[in-house]
């Protein structure tokens, strides 16, 4: 009875175990390649809570391109989530992502898509950029917003994207406050409609 017992109850600790560490491991995200299998074009995206998400796939069916999501390794869920978040983005602390760099060779122009967090980017989606190598590359910014991010920071950003020998290819601000999924669709469809990157595309 009691050898029993001993067996259920290391089966039990087993499994959560599990559930807490390597089950929650995040899978590595890859390319998703866009249906012509030739674009130039990448958007790249991290989401906390999926309305960046919703944003990025608009784009990304929109230029028929081919799309990567940033994981970040921190875990940024729930109350304890958005405090850390905000510290973490006034602090600018580093965070680990996954994957780790993206090779950006095959493409012409990169669409970074990421929430707007304290009115900057997520620290997910500036260690991308920090890690990357826009030489020769356009790049266009979506911040997606529950109402509002500074112009300043799209200034910002787009210094730091010449600083790194890229071209600053303009910005999106998409607001998702009282949106459902659908209206979010429609309204990136929308402006992204209305950019010089999709008129010349
Ligand atoms: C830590 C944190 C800080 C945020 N700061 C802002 C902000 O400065 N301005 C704003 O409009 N929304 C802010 N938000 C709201 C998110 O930008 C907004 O809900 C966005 O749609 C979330 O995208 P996601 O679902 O892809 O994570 C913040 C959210 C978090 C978690």
């Amino acid at each position: 009875m009691k050898m029993l017992a001993a067996c259920l109850l290391s089966i039990f600790i087993l499994t959560m175990g599990c559930q807490q560490s390597d089950c929650k491991a995040p899978i590595e995200p890859v390319v998703v390649k866009g249906t012509q299998n030739n674009s130039k074009a990448l958007t790249v995206f991290y989401t906390r809570t999926g309305n960046t998400r919703l944003v990025a796939e608009s784009i990304r069916n929109e230029f028929d391109c081919d799309l990567q999501e940033i994981k970040d390794l921190k875990d940024r869920s729930g109350i304890k989530g958005f405090i850390v978040g905000m510290i973490d983005v006034k602090t600018k602390k580093k965070t680990k992502i996954m994957p780790k760099a993206v090779d950006l060779k095959d493409y012409d122009l990169i669409i970074i898509c990421s929430p707007t967090w304290g009115m900057r980017l997520t620290p997910a989606i500036t260690e991308f950029m920090n890690a990357s190598d826009f030489k020769d590359k356009k790049v266009f910014v979506v911040a997606v917003a529950a109402a509002e991010m500074k112009a300043k920071t799209f200034k910002r950003i787009g210094d730091e994207i010449r600083s790194k020998g890229g071209t600053d290819a303009g910005n999106l601000l998409i607001k998702t406050m009282f949106k459902k999924p659908e209206e979010i669709k429609t309204e990136t469809i929308k402006l992204i409609k209305g950019t010089a990157i999709y008129q010349s595309k």
